[in-house]
């Protein structure tokens, strides 16, 4: 038998009485000394945290990642050093609009969030279940959210509102056919490939960079719901997908994914038709195929969820020697966005947390703040330069350093092809899915729009299908005619 644990104030004094306060006489009142119960009432109160600005609904699990082939002569990061490196990680899967208690099934990318402790420090690659995303400039992101989030005045989530920004700006047209594929409604997130989406960088031994990006595919094979099923799971089991994860890693049927890279030079990227570093835009397969790398294999649950999902922070900032960025508009802003986020989401020492610290020491001269939780530097010099300490503080690891194709600071830098919004959605539609899918996802796209209501409805949705025509006519009138919708002049 365990051995009894006695109870406590937090303050570690030992309380025998947990469920009645202390009264004068067995009526009351209660006695202001009972400290145990103000403890109560008061950490009570302050159980909440603010919740994810996006993503806030999700679910963790830890895992492995196991390097089965060869990249070293794409990078220098030492978790791919060697064929058989292995490295525990921590993924976490969420939707992006709905809050903490929202249902697991709405229509919405799923994010995909790693963290790789590695023995370079925390890799962290956020991506989502989408190659693409809405947006190609970090400028819009609030404004995007706001139109997935609810109605400032009903509260209410808005189709009018949504398709109102979609249609007023196209670059979001490829994740829009993703998103109202059956792929927006994944059935739990073991069936759901991830990907980095950004392109960022690897750099070798020999200081060379080339663009890459991430694609985890799923071994245990794509899973979607249609719109119907989507709705009746909603209601019935609003945790569907993290009941999924939860169980099948309970049952010991790990999910996999298979890491696999896509990769692009320099040279090829100055030729590449479009902005490679555009996220609303894949690199084609044929062109620039995938390349085999590991396996991820998620194994447990963590013991605690408000401790290591709800605390965990995720950053596309954190890269490790030899991956690193890329010219890409967004990642450039989601670099700043997520520290920030958990700055205020954890406090500033969020890096602290078990969940969050790299395996790796941590040497640098940031002191002190809320809640300081490491040995804040023992007595070591807490400025540089020093004559005190032994940290080396010159440059181990420097990058090559980023070509630019200009110098001129502008608002609005455009490429030929950068407003080619269609190409990519229409090949999507056409080539991509087959005759069931591009059959559901105008369902789909016919039931939402549906939604549109109030004096701007018929501009919207015109606009809407403006976009749609240039992408495929056979899309357009297939889902004008679910509308019932009549062009105007
Ligand atoms: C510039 C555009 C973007 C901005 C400003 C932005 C900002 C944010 C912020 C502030 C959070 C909440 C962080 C937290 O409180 O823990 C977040 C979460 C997240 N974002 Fe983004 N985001 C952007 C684009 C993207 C893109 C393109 C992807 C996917 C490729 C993505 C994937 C995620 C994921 C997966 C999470 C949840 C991480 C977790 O599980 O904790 N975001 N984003």
């Amino acid at each position: 038998m365990k051995e009894k644990k006695k109870l406590t104030t937090t303050s570690g004094r030992a309380y025998n009485e947990y469920e009645d306060s202390m009264t004068a006489g067995p009526r009351g009142p209660v006695l202001l000394q009972d400290y145990f119960l103000h403890e109560k009432l008061a950490h009570f109160n302050r159980e909440r945290i603010p919740e994810r600005i996006v993503h806030a609904k999700g679910t963790g699990a830890l895992g492995k990642f196991t390097v089965e082939h060869d990249i070293t002569k794409y990078t220098c990061a030492k978790l791919f050093s060697k064929v058989g490196n292995t490295c525990k990680m921590l993924a976490r899967f969420s939707t992006v609009a709905g809050e903490k208690g929202s249902a697991d099934t709405e229509r919405d990318p799923r994010g995909f969030a790693l963290k790789f402790y590695t023995e370079d420090g925390n890799w962290d690659l956020v991506g989502n279940n989408t190659p693409v995303f809405f947006i190609k400039d970090a400028k819009k992101f609030p404004d995007f959210i706001h139109t997935q989030k609810r109605d400032p005045k009903t509260n209410l989530k808005s189709p009018t509102m949504m398709w109102d920004f979609w249609s007023l700006n196209p670059e979001s047209l490829h994740q829009v056919m993703i998103l109202f594929s059956d792929r927006g409604t994944p059935d739990g997130f073991r069936g759901m490939n991830g990907y980095g989406s950004n392109t960022y960088s690897m750099i070798n031994h020999s200081n060379e960079r080339i663009w890459v990006k991430f694609h985890f595919k799923t071994l245990q094979g794509i899973s979607t719901l249609t719109w119907p099923e989507a709705e009746i799971i909603k209601g019935k089991d609003p945790d569907h997908a993290q009941r999924d994860l939860v169980n099948a890693i309970a049952n010991a049927d790990f999910p996999k994914w298979a890491l696999k890279i896509q990769v692009m030079t320099e040279s090829q990227a100055k030729k590449f038709k479009w902005n490679p570093f555009d996220v609303t835009k894949i690199w084609p397969h044929a062109d620039y195929p995938l390349i085999d790398v590991g396996t991820m294999e998620l194994n447990e649950i963590p013991v605690n969820y408000f401790a290591n999902v709800e605390q965990a922070a995720f950053a596309p900032a954190n890269v490790v020697d030899g991956i690193s960025f890329s010219p890409d508009k967004m990642l450039q802003g989601r670099i700043l966005a997520y520290p920030d986020a958990h700055r205020y989401r954890l406090g500033a020492n969020y890096e602290q947390l078990p969940v969050n610290r790299p395996i790796t020491e941590v040497h640098n001269y940031n002191r002190d703040g809320f809640m300081t939780i490491d040995n804040n530097g023992g007595d070591s010099p807490n400025y540089h330069p020093n004559s005190f300490d032994n940290i080396e503080t010159k440059v181990h690891y420097k990058e090559p350093p980023m070509h630019l194709d200009s110098n001129v600071a502008d608002t609005y830098n455009r490429n030929e092809h950068d407003d080619d919004h269609y190409t990519q959605p229409g090949n999507l539609f056409r080539k991509v899915m087959n005759e069931n899918e591009r059959t559901n996802t105008i369902f789909n796209f016919v039931t939402s729009m549906k939604g549109i209501t109030g004096e701007k409805r018929d501009e919207i949705i015109q606009r809407q299908l403006s976009h749609f025509f240039k992408a495929d006519k056979d899309l357009a009138w297939r889902v004008g005619k679910g509308l019932d919708f009549k062009f105007k002049e």
